[in-house]
C-alpha cells in the first residue's frame, strides 16, 4: 500500500479496516500494518480464518459461475467487493458470456480507488460508491444504471458484507428492499458470518474486538431470515464450502446460499 493511498480523504492507515484486513488474510499487499496486526491477532486464535476467507473466494466463483452458466444471469451487482481479488465475478461471468455485466459496488475509500484503477470499465464493468444501508441510492446510481438494467434479471451478490450491518438498519429489510426493486428471475448471493450456535465462544468476542464492536456474528435463523421472500436453491443455507463443491467440508465461519426471487 502506498504512501499516497495512506493520505486519500477518509483513509487513517493507524485505524485497521475491514477491507485491508480481508485483503491480508487472502494473501494480498494492499494493507497497512495496523491491519496487519489486527489480522494476525485474529489469525493467533483462528488461524483457519485464512482458509475460511479463501473458502468465500471460491465460492464466489461457484455461485457466479452457476448464475451465468445454469440459470442465464447476465448482469451482477456486487456490494461490498472488496479490494479486487483473484478472480473477480466479471472474470468469471465473462467467460461464460463476454457481454455479462457487473456493477461494483463499496463504501470504502481504498477499495473505490483500487477498484478504479484495475477493473477494465470497457468490459462491461462499473465501479459505483455506495453503502449497502442505502439500497435504493445503490440501483439509482448513474454508473450503475448505465450498465446494469434494472429491468431484467439481476444477480446480488451480498458476500462477507452484511455482518457489518448492525441489527439497528435491519439487515433483512435491506435484502428485501433491494429485491423489491428487481424482476422474476432475479438472484441474491449471501454469505455471513455464522456464530457457529456458540455465541459465547470467545473467539468471536475477541474479533467482535478487534473489528471495535463492527461486526456481527449471527446465529442459522437470523441468517436464514435474510433470504425471507426468496427461493433457496439447491443445497439450501449451507457452510460456505459446501455449497455445489464435490467432496465437501470446510470451516464453520461463513454461512452461504443463493435465492431466486419468483
Ligand atoms: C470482508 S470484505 C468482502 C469483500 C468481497 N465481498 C469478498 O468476498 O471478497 C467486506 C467489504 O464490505 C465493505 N463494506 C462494509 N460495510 C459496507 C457498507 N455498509 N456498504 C458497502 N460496503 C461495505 C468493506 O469496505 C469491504 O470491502
Amino acid at each position: 500500500m502506498s504512501e499516497n493511498e495512506a493520505g486519500l480523504p477518509g483513509v487513517d492507515p493507524r485505524v485497521p479496516n475491514p477491507a485491508r484486513i480481508y485483503n491480508y488474510f487472502l494473501g494480498g499487499k494492499d494493507n497497512f500494518a495496523a491491519d496487519r496486526a489486527a489480522a494476525e491477532a485474529v489469525l493467533a486464535m483462528a488461524p483457519e480464518v485464512r482458509v475460511a476467507a479463501r473458502e468465500n473466494r471460491e465460492f464466489l466463483v461457484r455461485a457466479v459461475d452457476y448464475l451465468t452458466r445454469g440459470v442465464g444471469i447476465r448482469q451482477f451487482v456486487d456490494i461490498g467487493a472488496g479490494i479486487p481479488a483473484e478472480r473477480p465475478v466479471h472474470e468469471v461471468a465473462q467467460a461464460v458470456d463476454p457481454d455479462a455485466r457487473v456493477a461494483y459496488v463499496d463504501n470504502d475509500t481504498i477499495v473505490l480507488s483500487h477498484a478504479r484503477a484495475l477493473l477494465d470499465r470497457g468490459r462491461g464493468t462499473a465501479v459505483v460508491g455506495g453503502d449497502v444501508r442505502e439500497p435504493e441510492a445503490i440501483l439509482e446510481a448513474p454508473e450503475l444504471a448505465g450498465l446494469i438494467d434494472v429491468g431484467r434479471p439481476v444477480a446480488v451478490i451480498l458476500i462477507a458484507v452484511l455482518h457489518f450491518v448492525p441489527d439497528s438498519d435491519d439487515p433483512a429489510a435491506l435484502v428485501r428492499r433491494l429485491a423489491d426493486r428487481l424482476p422474476s428471475g432475479s438472484h441474491v448471493v449471501i454469505t455471513h458470518l455464522s456464530d457457529g450456535g456458540v455465541p459465547d465462544d470467545p473467539r468471536i468476542a475477541a474479533t467482535r474486538e478487534l473489528y471495535r464492536g463492527g461486526l456481527h456474528f449471527r446465529p442459522r435463523k437470523e441468517i436464514e431470515a435474510l433470504f425471507d421472500g426468496l427461493e433457496l436453491v439447491e443445497p439450501g443455507l449451507v457452510g460456505v464450502g459446501e455449497w455445489r463443491r464435490a467432496g465437501a467440508g470446510g470451516t464453520s465461519w461463513w454461512l452461504a446460499g443463493v435465492a431466486r426471487k419468483a
